[in-house]
């Protein structure tokens, strides 16, 4: 069984081709953080166009890197929300058009499950039950995981999103877009007990989170103590622990709960080299075990919307031919 998978829900345009007896044949992600750069942000009707310009020249390249026939496709599986609407739609209009050409099943994929199951495309794979720790650009969420399809929110994001707050924070600091990265890597030569900032909701019960006061909180350090190097590096240091121990707090706390032992942890902020090895420190106290999906597939990519389609189709579950998307679309 054999899935094509397109994500086009933000800034990213993701293709990849995923088979059951050789795995992930190709995966292609074209980035359009340059074109969004000089705004500061993405602008969505800038980014749905990009979107129509890359996306079938990126599945021709695809299947020529898979080398495979567009005949040998089973099913095509797009990304139908959380997102952008114009950008999701070009991704469900193509692939629900070639699916309806290639007369083969078209499958909606909701992008955060996406996210949660792309640690099961490497090697060292998490078991059911599991417990997920989202944390992208749109979302801070912690999900139990029974099996596919069988998702219980825990707790989310009351305000910001865990990336969004690195991103805004950077922003503020005179740092390019998308921010977080950059802020992460500051911070390596930071003092991150310098600032006392908030690590909001950890000392009430309950698994949600809120992150926009922390963006709040930096800016006053900012205004207050000016962008010297080792000030941004100082500010960063500190901004970033206090994200980080509060999605450990958060998580020590859900597992407790739970009783459950394994985490697994995605979205474009699980590439965030503190947050792993404190993660790791957590789950060696609790006798348990982390799992990411490899780098690649930590920011949005095609290759786990191929793999959650290949997933559902192997469950039997398509969808009709007409074309919709969901904006906003709770797991
Ligand atoms: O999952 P993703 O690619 O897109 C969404 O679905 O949102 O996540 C992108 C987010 C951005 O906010 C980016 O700044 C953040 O992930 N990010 C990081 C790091 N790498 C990416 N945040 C902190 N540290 C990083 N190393
Ligand atoms: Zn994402």
């Amino acid at each position: 069984m054999r899935v094509l998978g397109i994500e086009t829900s933000c800034d990213e345009t993701g293709i990849a081709i995923f088979d059951t007896e050789q795995g992930l044949m190709s995966h292609i992600v074209y980035s359009q953080i340059a074109l969004h750069a000089d705004y500061g942000g993405v602008v969505p009707e800038l980014a749905s166009r990009d979107h129509i310009r890359k996306t079938l020249p990126l599945i021709k390249q695809a299947l020529t890197e898979a080398g495979c026939t567009a005949e040998s496709i089973d099913g095509v599986a797009y990304t139908a929300g959380p997102g952008l609407a114009g950008a999701l739609l070009v991704g469900a209009a193509i692939g629900r058009s070639l699916a309806f050409a290639w007369d083969k099943p078209a499958l909606a994929v909701h992008h955060m499950e996406g996210h949660l199951l792309a640690p099961m495309l490497e090697q060292h794979a998490p078991q059911f039950p599991f417990l997920a720790l989202l944390v992208s650009g749109g979302h801070t969420q912690l999900v139990r995981v029974d099996g596919i399809g069988r998702y219980q929110l825990l707790g989310e994001s009351i305000d910001d999103a865990a990336g969004e707050a690195f991103d805004k924070t950077a922003k503020l600091m005179g740092l390019e877009y998308p921010g977080g990265p950059l802020l992460a890597k500051l911070a390596a030569s930071g003092d991150a007990k310098k600032y006392a900032f908030p690590r909001p909701m950890t000392d009430r019960p309950g698994l949600d989170f809120s992150f926009s006061g922390l963006k709040t909180a930096a800016a006053n350090v900012i205004a207050a103590e000016g962008k010297t190097p080792q000030v941004q590096a100082d500010i960063a240091a500190s901004f970033q622990q206090a994200v980080v121990d509060t999605l450990v707090l958060k998580c020590r706390r859900a597992l407790k709960e739970t009783g459950l032992k394994s985490l697994v942890v995605a979205g474009g902020v699980s590439a965030n080299e503190s947050l792993r090895m404190q993660l790791a420190d957590l789950m060696k106290s609790l006798k348990g075990q982390v799992f990411y999906p490899g780098k690649e597939f930590c920011t949005d990519n095609g290759a786990m919307i191929a793999y959650a389609g290949w997933q559902r189709l192997r469950a039997g579950q398509a969808q009709d031919l007409s074309i919709g998307v969901t904006p906003r679309w709770p797991m």
